[in-house]
């Protein structure tokens, strides 16, 4: 008796960073952030009573989604909010992927995407980046779907602006621009997916906001596909104190920009002294370094710096393995990374 569907037999689950609770550990591993969410967010969480959690959440967040309408002056139709961009990316592959169709992205980019082509059955189309990770222009019909990371992960690098928009121009399906770190970045694509007809920007808290823990991602583009996506994903997708963490930290710019103004002063630091100790160091637009080492393999440095309690991120990919992904934490965080390599 076969009681599991072949593709979830066949299925490699997405392998997320460590969580380790050790006393001590830097955590340079899966690019949260190291400062404390805003002051009010503090506030609603001491508010929130027991009592409130006996009823369901608002099903179509309207207070959360007005927020980031506000904040991106586009209207409330043009707003999904999700737990946690990974799942408005999953959605993405069950409401834009006919049967028979194909998932499209760059590689090296998030891992996340060929596991989402999987879950969903459908084959993905793995489009390599230049040698030096740079743009390659991909087949305007590869796909019904295409997931592009801008910036990119894991190499942190920007792709410019005139390709990325005439890709969308041009793409014959949606394009998903995964815009986790557009925070980091001099530059984003909200524009593009407040004016063309095919396009969505994906966002998330987890990393420019310091919320991994509360699991909220937003998508925001054209009325159609929000709906699309509104039709199929669970009606109380995003729990209640989320909805209200969530708008308290997103009406508090100045606290986000702040901290993304410290980590950005902080990674430029961070390159430069690897740099200087002859690392590999890509560009980055993000809260991480995508970097290779001079002496060591990255393998190898990785495992060191565990033994010394800081946590990097190393991917066993062929293209890739040579590096390191290193979140930027505080400066104190980095000094001690510096001083373990
Ligand atoms: C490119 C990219 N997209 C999406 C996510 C997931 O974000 P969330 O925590 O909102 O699910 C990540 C997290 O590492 C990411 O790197």
């Amino acid at each position: 008796m076969k009681l599991i569907r072949p593709s979830v037999v066949a299925l490699h689950p997405y392998i997320p960073g460590e969580q380790l609770h050790v006393e001590g550990l830097i955590k340079l591993n899966t690019n949260e952030n190291p400062y404390p969410p805003s002051p009010r967010v503090d506030e609603v969480v001491r508010s929130l009573s027991v009592e409130s959690l006996r009823l369901y959440p608002d099903p179509l967040a309207t207070e959360l989604r007005a927020v980031i309408a506000d904040l991106h002056r586009c209207k409330v139709e043009n707003v999904f909010v999700g737990n946690g961009s990974d799942e408005t990316l999953a959605l993405c592959t069950r409401a834009f992927v006919p049967p028979n169709g194909a998932v499209a992205s760059f590689d090296p980019s998030y891992s996340l995407y060929p596991v989402l082509s999987a879950i969903a059955d459908a084959p993905m189309k793995l489009l390599p980046l230049a040698d030096d990770f740079s743009w390659t222009e991909p087949p305007a019909d590869v796909a019904p779907l295409f997931f592009l990371t801008t910036p990119n992960a894991p190499t942190g690098t920007m792709y410019p602006r005139e390709k990325v928009e005439a890709f969308c121009k041009t793409f014959q399906g949606v394009v998903v621009l995964d815009e986790a770190y557009a925070d980091f970045a001099p530059d984003n694509f909200m524009d593009v997916a407040l004016s063309l007809p095919n396009v969505l920007v994906s966002r998330t808290l987890s990393k420019s906001y310091s919320l991994a823990g509360i699991r909220l991602g937003y998508a925001v583009g054209p009325t159609p596909l929000i709906e699309a996506l509104n039709k199929i994903r669970d009606s109380y997708n995003v729990n209640a104190p989320t909805q209200r963490i969530g708008a308290a930290a997103l009406r508090d710019q100045t606290w986000m920009r702040t901290n993304a103004q410290k980590i950005i002063a902080t990674r430029e630091n961070t390159a430069d002294a690897l740099r200087v100790r002859g690392w590999n160091v890509f560009p980055s637009a993000t809260n991480f370094l995508f970097a290779r080492p001079l002496a060591a393999s990255a393998a190898d440095l990785m495992q060191h710096l565990r033994a010394n309690k800081i946590l990097v991120r190393h991917f066993s990919a062929p293209r890739i393995n040579d590096y390191l992904r290193i979140t930027i934490g505080s400066d104190e965080q980095m000094q001690a990374f510096l001083a373990a390599i």
